[in-house]
């Protein structure tokens, strides 16, 4: 019965419940996601349609599905979504990143750090980056199960230290990818506080790791200037005279290495997983790369590579690098009937849109030239592809990392070969970001000559 305590106020909107997925307690969701990524989000779309209220990674998520869903998160004008939703999840180890960053401050800081992503900084970043693809990639031998996965990340780790730091790889890689790795792997942890021997407690070490590398190094940055994205953060200025101070140079730093390993590592693993898997692609790929006739690349080639683009953008909309991109409401506001109030934490998914029936013909296919002029799938809509996001925050490296994609992958095609057999199926750990549970064991030969190509 309805009393006059519980009967909405006239004024006061009348809003539709969101549905609750019921889950485990303690755990809720979280092993759904991270054991069965892509095919949960589906199972709730499916159930639930646009919107699901979630007990995940110890919090309360109200998921927002579909493009429209992304556009109205994303685009935000309002600013009532901040992206200050990410520091549950990640701020003790990524703290005042700039993906962190909200409004003005954000839009001030962005401003900044675009002087390090202008065209004439990255022409100087691909002429830094191939001559160490070239050597790191010679010390690839022939074998019948080579982890691709983790020879990408070393490789994508050691192209950071050149490109990012300005320094030789050396006996300080291992240490800083260990520290990363435990930064990036501490927000899907469980306990969420320093216990020791987790997760969390373990990216909370990194931190210190990577805080103090940068510090020491900062004096000598700051006193040269040289071609590394390090040294451009340090003398980047708007046109006001606004500059970084130093904690703002080591936080960026490491935000920005964060942001850029794993996600390329990620994405080249899936193109080559699925180059492996359909070889007459790798052909096509190889004889554009030879039709090109130039190694290292020329910056104007870039965009004759046309078919590593299509690749590329495929397996992007395939294995989605940031699958969840989470925000904390400002304010109440209203979707589709629906209240997000104040605090609560919102999120948005580019894999569960890149996999949608009603989006994509046959979404589970391999089918790059969905991507080409004629067919123009992801066109149909702006939020349908986002690998990258979109609005304010939409990736500030995503020149810079589909060049450094096609740099190696340019270089690999020239000169070695690679299948997968044709039933292997690559199983996915989403525990943080999507990765090969079995490091992608590929077979792998060097090809003899410029024309040969070796039985595999
Ligand atoms: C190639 C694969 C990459 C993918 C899939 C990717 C994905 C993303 C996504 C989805 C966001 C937006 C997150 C949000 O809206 O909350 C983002 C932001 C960002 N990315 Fe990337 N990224 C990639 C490469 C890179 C690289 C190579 C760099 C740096 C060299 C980079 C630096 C950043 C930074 C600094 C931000 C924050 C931008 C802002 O908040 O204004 N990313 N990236």
């Amino acid at each position: 019965m309805q009393t006059a305590a519980t009967a909405p106020h006239p004024a006061t909107p009348v809003h539709r419940p969101i549905p609750h997925h019921s889950s485990l307690p303690l755990v809720g969701d979280t092993l759904n996601f991270t054991q069965n990524g892509h095919e949960f989000l589906l199972k709730l779309h499916r159930k639930f349609g646009e919107i699901v209220d979630l007990d995940i990674f110890g919090m309360r998520i109200i998921l927002l599905m579909g493009p429209d869903a992304n556009e109205f998160v994303l685009m935000d004008r309002e600013k009532r979504f901040a992206s200050a939703g990410w520091i549950p999840l990640i701020g003790p180890f990524f703290n005042r990143g700039l993906m962190l960053m909200d409004f003005d401050e954000h839009k001030l800081h962005r401003h900044i750090m675009q002087g390090a992503f202008t065209n004439a900084a990255l022409q100087g970043y691909l002429a830094e980056m191939q001559p160490l693809i070239a050597r790191d990639a010679a010390t690839w031998k022939d074998d019948n199960a080579l982890q691709m996965f983790h020879r990408l990340k070393l490789m994508t780790l050691n192209l950071g230290s050149e490109v990012f730091l300005g320094q030789e790889p050396g006996a300080d890689a291992d240490r800083l990818n260990t520290a990363f790795l435990d930064c990036v792997r501490a927000g899907t942890g469980l306990v969420r506080f320093g216990l020791p021997g987790t997760r969390w407690h373990k990216g909370l070490q990194g931190r210190k790791v990577l805080e103090a590398y940068f510090r020491e190094q900062l004096p000598h940055k700051r006193a040269s200037q040289t071609n590394d994205l390090f040294s451009r953060l340090c003398h980047s200025k708007t046109e006001a005279g606004e500059q970084f101070s130093d904690e703002d140079v080591i936080n960026h730093m490491i935000f920005v290495l964060m942001a850029a390993h794993d996600t390329t590592t990620i994405t080249l693993t899936n193109m080559m997983y699925y180059l492996g898997k359909h070889p007459a692609w790798q052909e096509r790929l190889r004889e554009e790369s030879r039709t090109l006739g130039s190694n290292p690349l020329r910056w104007e080639d870039l965009e004759k590579l046309e078919g590593i683009g299509l690749v590329m953008k495929e397996s992007m909309r395939l294995c989605a690098p940031v699958p969840v991109i989470p925000r904390r409401m400002t304010r109440d506001t209203e979707f589709r009937g629906h209240l997000l109030p104040k605090g609560v934490m919102v999120a948005v998914s580019p894999y569960l849109t890149h996999y949608l029936p009603d989006a994509w013909s046959k979404p589970e296919r391999f089918d790059p030239e969905r991507f080409a002029a004629g067919r123009a799938e992801d066109r149909q809509h702006p939020f349908k592809w986002l690998p990258f996001g979109g609005g304010v925050h939409k990736c500030i490296g995503l020149h810079f990392g589909g060049m450094q994609v096609k740099a190696i992958l340019h270089h690999l095609l020239l000169n070695f070969r690679w299948s997968v057999d044709n039933d292997y199926v690559m199983p996915v750990d989403y525990t943080s970001l999507p990765i090969p549970k079995d490091g992608l064991p590929v077979r792998w030969r060097k090809l003899r000559q410029a024309r040969s190509v070796p039985e595999l």
